[in-house]
């Protein structure tokens, strides 16, 4: 979205930082700054560039907008502007907008950020009218107020985004409940679960990551606008009128924090770094899976890549890039918090440094969840290997224990019975439910033909019937529940 004019500010400013800082720049008479009344001289190129946030804070511009007329809507129904001047200036805005939107916009540098570049539109546009927009506020609480607009926009695209991917899953866990794969602990074979109860997994764990967008979401959506530069103002503004205008549950309580602060912000990256703390380990195991070692799920050739030497090769990019595009929401998160640490109150323009890691968490979390939320569907389970697996590993050496405890053995003499078992088995290449009668009774005369019932691969998922475990019926019941919770 950045215009060629930018584009080419750009690269004189990468110029300029190549160059050694301290070249000093021809200084100028003034130079046409909105708040240049005390200066006797222009500012130096250099700063100019260095300071500029128009580069990136141009995402907010619209909210920017539907924070003037809100602003401007409170200040003549308090009677600071009349009717007619808040005309003049919501037409001029919605113009501005309008422009913004199709690209028509010529974007300044020299102006440093959104708030001036809208505002001196405005003026060029609508005259001397448009200098009362800045009435009784401040950019400090204008760009606060804009970061929340698109923050709450951005959390209720993220929880959209996820309730895609939860949906994806929970149509494919449906037809999934008698799938049996193994389940694995320390990556080591460990007992008998169905492909079904496992996507799940994956589905409670980005319900909670809902949660803590929605819970962040409430401390976003307060309004800061009204704390003007720092103190308040001396207008009688009403900002119960603005926050309602704007969707805002609640003014916030003091005006040093209301500028200051950029908690919610940092709270919405930690909530972005578990989401992909998660998705990076659903990430993870389809790449595993995929592979021909595993080869438990197929993607579709649509979310894969080849490779350019290698004419077999089919590699699974979209989840490896999302697992590595985790590090880079982390990075944001720490970017943040040290960015925050230590700022006495109240605004300070390392503020300004918010934007980046915070628009970069956003971008990067949507697109991860869109890759996810195509994908999960798409996955093609491929059910014979799954069970292959399971019958490798002595996954049903657990429920062997569990047998000899039934019939009164105690559980750490069971163990032992069972891992003799598993060594003989190892030996002969044979799986549990394979060796003959005689050689399990020989280990334990607790054994009788019975045992083959919870030898077999769907004992072992169907002993398992209680809220949270693997038999198919409680994972049918644990799927609609889902879908409820969803709903
Ligand atoms: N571009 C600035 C920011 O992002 C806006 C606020 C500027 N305020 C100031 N006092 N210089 O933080």
């Amino acid at each position: 979205m950045v215009s060629n004019s930018l584009i080419a500010t750009n690269q004189c400013h990468t110029a300029i930082i190549a160059a050694p800082i301290h070249v000093s720049h021809l200084l100028s008479d003034k130079n046409d700054k909105l708040w240049d009344g005390r200066f006797t001289e222009a500012t130096d190129a250099f700063v100019e560039s260095f300071t500029a946030s128009i580069e990136f804070d141009q995402v907010l511009a619209l909210y920017d907008i539907e924070g003037s007329i809100a602003h401007a809507t409170m200040l003549a129904s308090v009677g600071v502007l009349t009717d007619n001047e808040l005309g003049q200036i919501r037409e001029g805005l919605k113009v501005i907008g309008d422009e913004i939107r199709t690209d028509q916009f010529k974007w300044s540098v020299a102006l440093e950020d959104i708030h001036m570049n809208v505002e001196k539109a405005l003026t060029d546009r609508i005259g001397e009218v448009g200098k009362k927009l800045h009435t009784g506020r401040s950019r400090n609480d204008q760009v606060a107020t804009d970061i929340r607009l698109y923050l709450r926009d951005m959390i209720d695209q993220v929880c959209t985004g996820i309730r895609r991917t939860q949906e994806g899953i929970l149509n494919l866990a449906a037809g999934e409940t008698e799938t049996i794969m193994p389940g694995f602990t320390h990556l080591q074979v460990a007992q008998p679960i169905s492909f079904a109860h496992h996507l799940m997994a994956w589905f409670e764990m980005i319900e909670r990551d809902h949660a803590r967008f929605l819970d962040c979401r409430k401390r976003v959506n307060t309004l800061p606008l009204g704390a003007a530069a720092l103190a308040g103002t001396t207008y009688p503004i009403d900002r119960q009128m603005t926050a309602e205008l704007l969707g805002f549950d609640s003014v916030s309580e003091n005006s040093l924090d209301a500028v200051s602060d950029r908690d919610f912000a940092i709270e919405f990256c930690a909530d972005a770094s578990l989401l992909l703390m998660h998705l990076s380990r659903w990430a993870e195991e389809m790449i595993l899976w995929t592979s021909p070692q595993f080869g438990f799920i197929e993607l579709p050739d649509r979310f894969c890549t080849g490779s350019s030497i290698m004419p077999q090769k089919k590699n699974p990019d979209v989840p490896e890039l999302v697992r590595g595009k985790t590090g880079r929401v982390f990075g944001s998160l720490m970017s943040l918090l040290t960015l925050m640490k230590g700022q006495p109150l109240a605004y300070n323009k390392d503020n300004q440094e918010d934007k980046e890691p915070l628009f970069d968490t956003v971008n990067t979390v949507l697109g991860c969840l869109t890759a996810f939320a195509d994908m999960i569907p798409a996955i093609m389970p491929q059910r014979d290997a799954m069970r292959a697996a399971t019958l490798k590993g002595y996954a049903t050496a657990t429920d062997l224990a569990d047998y000899l405890v039934k019939k009164g053995l105690p559980f750490r003499d069971a163990h032992d019975v069972v891992g003799k078992l598993v060594a003989q088995g190892i030996e002969s290449g044979l799986d549990l439910s394979e060796l003959p009668l005689d050689q399990l009774t020989s280990a334990s005369n607790l054994i009788e033909q019975d045992v083959f019932d919870v030898l077999t691969l769907e004992g072992s998922l169907s002993a398992r019937d209680h809220i949270g475990g693997t038999a198919p019926g409680q994972v049918t019941d644990a799927i609609a529940r889902a879908r409820k919770r969803i709903s």
